[in-house]
C-alpha cells in the first residue's frame, strides 16, 4: 500500500502552512488515514519521510490517539468513554449492552465489518456523561435502553471520518 501522489502533495501543501512541518503531522495522519481508512505500517513509514523523522516517532502518535487506526476498521467506529464521571452514570452498562448487541468486544469489529468499539478516555464531554462519539458525533447523555436506536441511526451515516472521500475534507 503506498500513499497516491495527491496525498503526498497535500502533505507537502499542509506542512507549508505552519513554521514548523511538524506541526502539520496529525492533520497529515488523518489525510493519509482517509485514503484507506487506516494506517499500516508502510503509510506511517512514507508519512514519516515526509516529514523527515523517524518511523517509529509516527508509530509512538498512531498508538497513542484512538483516533488512528493500525488495522483495518468497521465503517462506523464508535467510541465509549471509559472514564470516571461516564463510569459513575453508567458507561458500563452502555458499553456491555453495545458489545452485547454486536457480539464482540471492546476493541474488536462486528462480524458484517459495520461497527467497531472502543472504550476510549475522557471524550472531552463530561457533562453529557456517559458520552459516546459515533463516528464524527458526540452523544449523551446516553442510556442502555437507546443502544439499538444509536445503532440504526449511525448506519444511515456515511461512516466515521476517516474513509471519507478526500474531496469531502477538501484535498481533492
Ligand atoms: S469522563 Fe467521559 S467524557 Fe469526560
Amino acid at each position: 500500500m503506498k500513499l497516491s501522489d495527491q496525498t503526498r502533495q497535500a502533505i507537502l501543501d499542509m506542512q507549508k502552512q505552519y513554521p514548523e512541518k511538524r506541526s502539520a503531522l496529525i492533520p497529515a495522519l488523518h489525510l493519509a488515514q482517509s485514503e484507506n481508512g487506516y494506517l499500516p505500517r508502510e503509510i506511517q513509514n512514507e508519512v514519516a519521510a515526509l516529514f523527515e523523522i523517524a518511523p517509529n516517532e509516527v508509530n509512538a502518535i498512531v498508538t497513542f490517539y484512538d483516533m488512528f487506526f493500525e488495522e483495518p476498521v468497521g465503517k462506523h467506529v464508535i467510541h465509549v468513554c471509559k472514564n470516571v464521571s461516564c463510569m459513575l452514570r453508567g458507561a458500563d452498562g452502555v458499553l456491555s449492552k453495545l458489545c452485547q448487541k454486536l457480539q464482540i468486544h471492546p476493541g474488536e469489529t462486528s462480524g458484517d465489518a459495520q461497527f467497531t468499539v472502543i472504550a476510549s478516555e475522557c471524550l472531552g464531554a463530561c457533562d453529557l456523561a456517559p458520552v459516546m462519539i459515533i463516528d464524527d458525533k458526540t452523544v449523551g447523555p446516553v442510556k442502555e435502553e437507546d443502544v439499538d436506536k444509536i445503532l440504526e441511526e449511525a448506519k444511515k451515516g456515511p461512516g466515521h471520518p476517516s474513509p471519507v472521500p478526500q474531496r469531502e475534507i477538501g484535498y481533492a
